[in-house]
C-alpha cells in the first residue's frame, strides 16, 4: 500500500509516496519552503500544493513539530502560536478533500526508524532524539511508542534543553563540536537518568556528520546510534502512521 508522507519542518515542507510496507519512498521526494510566517492557512495551502504535484488522491501522513493528539496541534515551541489547538488534520483534509493523518515529527521519524531503521531489532527501551530547530523525542518499550513525549523540553541548568542542546543552539552561538557535545552529553545523561534506554538514536540532519560527535560522548551508558533514515524518516514515519505502524513492529 501507498500513501504520501509529508515531514512538516521550518524550513522546508517535504513529501514523498511512501511503501509502508518497506518504508521505502516510491519517487523521488519534493520540497517546498517553509511559508513565514508559517501560519495554519499558509502551511495549509503548501501542504495542498504538495499533494497537488503528487497528483495524490490516496491516503495521507502529515509530521508536525509539537504535540499532536487527534489530529489537533496542543504545543507550537518553534512554529507560529496560531497553531496551538488548531485541527491540523481538519484543515490538511479539507483543503486537499482526502484523510489526513498528522502526528509529531519525531515520533513519525523513530516509528520509521524502529521498524526499519537503526531500532529495528530493539525490543528493550529504546529512545529516538531529533537534533535540528529543536530537539524532538520519540519513546519506545517492546517497539511500542509513548506518543507526544516532549524530552527536548527538560530543564537544565535552568534553560531548556533543547536551547543547549539543538542544531539549531550549537550554530546560533557558534559552539565547536566539543563544546556542543559535552551539552548534549550532559542532556544524555540526564534522559539516562529519569529513563534507563537501552538504545539512544540521534536523528536529525545533524546525525549524518554522527562520526564527529557521537564518539566523543563516553558517559552514557545506553548503546548511541545514529538514525540510518536521515532526512527520509520523517516522511516515511508519516506515511506509517496512517496504517497504524505507530506500533513499530
Ligand atoms: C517540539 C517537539 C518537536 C521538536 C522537534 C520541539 O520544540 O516541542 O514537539 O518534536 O521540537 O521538531
Amino acid at each position: 500500500m501507498q500513501v504520501l508522507g509529508i515531514d512538516i519542518g521550518g524550513t522546508g515542507i517535504k513529501g514523498a509516496p511512501v511503501d509502508v510496507a518497506t518504508g521505502q519512498l516510491v519517487t523521488d521526494r519534493k520540497k517546498i519552503l517553509t511559508p513565514h510566517p508559517a501560519t495554519p492557512d499558509a502551511v495549509t495551502a503548501v501542504v495542498k500544493e504538495l499533494a497537488g504535484q503528487f497528483d495524490w488522491t490516496g491516503p495521507i501522513g502529515a509530521t508536525f513539530p509539537g504535540v499532536v493528539t487527534d489530529g489537533t496541534v496542543r504545543t507550537a515551541a518553534n512554529v507560529d502560536k496560531s497553531w496551538i489547538d488548531h485541527d491540523a488534520a481538519d484543515s490538511f483534509g479539507k483543503a486537499i478533500g482526502a484523510e489526513v493523518t498528522v502526528v509529531n515529527d519525531a515520533d513519525a521519524a523513530g516509528i520509521a526508524e524502529m521498524t526499519f531503521g537503526a531500532g529495528k531489532d530493539e525490543r528493550g527501551t529504546a529512545l529516538m532524539l531529533t537534533f535540528g530547530t529543536g530537539v524532538g523525542s520519540a519513546l519506545f518499550t517492546g517497539g511500542i511508542l509513548v506518543p507526544n513525549t516532549e524530552f527536548g523540553h527538560i530543564e537544565i541548568r535552568g534553560k531548556d534543553a533543547e536551547k543547549r542542546a539543538s542544531e539549531h543552539a550549537k550554530e546560533t552561538h557558534e559552539w565547536g563540536w566539543k563544546d556542543w557535545t559535552q551539552r548534549v552529553e550532559e542532556y544524555m545523561q540526564r534522559m539516562e537518568a529519569l529513563l534507563a534506554p537501552d538504545l539512544i538514536i540521534v536523528g536529525g540532519g545533524i546525525s549524518k556528520e554522527s562520526e564527529k560527535w557521537v564518539p566523543r560522548i563516553k558517559g552514557v551508558r545506553a548503546r548511541i546510534v545514529p538514525a540510518v533514515m536521515h532526512n527520509d524518516a520523517g516522511i516515511a514515519g508519516a506515511a506509517m502512521a496512517v496504517t497504524g505502524s505507530a506500533t513499530a513492529k
